[in-house]
């Protein structure tokens, strides 16, 4: 037992990683960052404080939480020579190949001087990383709109200087707007970490090469974006247009079904919810909150609400226990809010660096953790001579 994988000798490896982070009960629906339910911080916490517990095990007292939360927002900027990164790609680059390569980037500017055995530099990459997604996230969707990108305001919170980077026009002062802050702050809560989910476990196997932090949390947004992992809720709203209208749901759930289709209800199942996702409950009642209070009425809501509820009366669902996950209905409130699509899987990798830099940061702190070694079953050919070319 290396205190990361432990090996069942003899049959490949039933990989069992050990974590105090983040706790799921896929058969009661029940998600638990560091002990406290997912519910409450959705209601009570904010994004900010989150990452905070996440990081240190433990919800900061107001000094603590003014030291962190000044601390995010002094490493906001980017260094200049980064603007010329985002030149190189088409404008029409998929964000998430920006956002990878210019996190992955990182490490050219911070990882002389890091030293990944230190507790003090560990800290300091995680403040990095939490600070500078939302500066890079915003500067690849600016590109893409072909506007300047904007430096980040540290008069303001968290989610508001990310939203006034996205959004400023520079021609006018940008109106704040308190309900699309909420919202996407409650939604970075509610993205911010899931136990050993794809991404997570990419990040903690790169992390225990002793690879920097910059390139191991690179290496979990690729896996994100994957449309099996963070890449639904862009493909989500992506099939919700393409079913278009409430009308064509039945014939969407016999495509779901019907082996012969690679067709998937994207936004449905989960490998360890067997429950509904507690996630999704929260972002569905969020939806239509949300869409009210910005004066939004989205025809997909009526589409995506008639598809769950077809699904859920569905024997094929039924038996496979097939539920929303927190994908499903996350993209109409990003739709809502002025997101593009192709940035959904981007908010996504925003709010689970929290997470990602909590798992690298346990991983170092776990005693005896040695590198990663997943093992297999081999089904290849058993042992054999060479053969001669003139013999094949
Ligand atoms: C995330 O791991 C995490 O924690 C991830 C995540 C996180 O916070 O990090 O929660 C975020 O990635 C959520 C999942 C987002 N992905 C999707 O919404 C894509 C659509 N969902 C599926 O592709 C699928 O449900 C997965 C990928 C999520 C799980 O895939 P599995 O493990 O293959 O699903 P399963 O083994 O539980 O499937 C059992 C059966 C199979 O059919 P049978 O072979 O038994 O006949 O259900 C079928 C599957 O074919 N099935 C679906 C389906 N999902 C599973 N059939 C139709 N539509 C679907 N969405």
């Amino acid at each position: 037992d290396t205190g990361h994988f432990t090996y069942d000798p003899g049959f490949g490896s039933t990989a069992s990683t050990k974590s105090a982070i983040t706790y799921i009960d896929g058969d009661k629906g029940v998600l638990l960052y560091r002990g406290y339910p997912i519910e409450q911080l959705a209601e009570k916490s904010s994004f900010l404080e989150v990452a905070y517990l996440l990081l240190n095990g433990e919800l900061p007292k107001a000094d603590e939480f003014a030291a962190f939360e000044h601390d995010v927002s002094h490493h906001t900027m980017l260094h200049e020579s980064l603007k010329n990164f985002f030149q190189g790609f088409h404008h029409d680059a998929h964000p998430m190949a920006m956002l990878a390569a210019a996190v992955a980037s990182l490490s050219a500017f911070y990882h002389d001087d890091l030293n990944v055995d230190d507790p003090a530099d560990r800290k300091l990459a995680a403040i990095r990383l939490i600070a500078k997604m939302p500066t890079i996230a915003a500067a690849c969707y600016r590109y893409s709109i072909g506007w300047p990108s904007r430096y980040p305001r540290n008069n303001l919170e968290y989610v508001d200087r990310f939203l006034h980077m996205m959004f400023e026009v520079p021609s006018e002062p940008l109106q704040m707007n308190p309900v699309a802050a909420k919202a996407l702050d409650l939604l970075f809560i509610l993205h911010a970490d899931h136990e050993q989910n794809a991404s997570t476990s990419t990040v903690r196997l790169v992390g225990s090469t002793g690879a920097n932090p910059y390139a191991s949390i690179a290496a979990g947004i690729t896996a994100l974006w994957g449309p099996a992992h963070g890449g639904a809720n862009e493909a989500v709203l992506k099939q919700l247009e393409e079913i278009g209208s409430p009308d064509n749901v039945e014939s969407a759930i016999l495509r779901a079904k019907d082996k012969n289709d690679s067709f998937r209800l994207m936004g449905f199942g989960h490998r360890v919810y067997k429950n509904f996702d507690p996630r999704a409950k929260i972002i569905r009642e969020m939806c239509h909150k949300v869409l009210a209070e910005l004066g939004v009425k989205d025809p997909l809501l009526d589409v995506a609400m008639k598809l769950e509820e077809a699904a859920l009366k569905d024997e094929y669902f039924i038996e496979r226990k097939l539920y929303p996950n927190v994908d499903f209905y996350s993209g109409i409130i990003y739709k809502a809010l002025g997101i593009p699509t192709e940035m959904f899987t981007v908010m996504f990798a925003i709010a689970r660096t929290a997470g990602w830099i909590a798992h690298w940061i346990e991983q170092h702190e776990t005693p005896g953790s040695r590198i990663g070694r997943p093992r297999q079953v081999y089904t290849g050919a058993d042992v054999r001579d060479f053969v001669p070319t003139t013999k094949r």
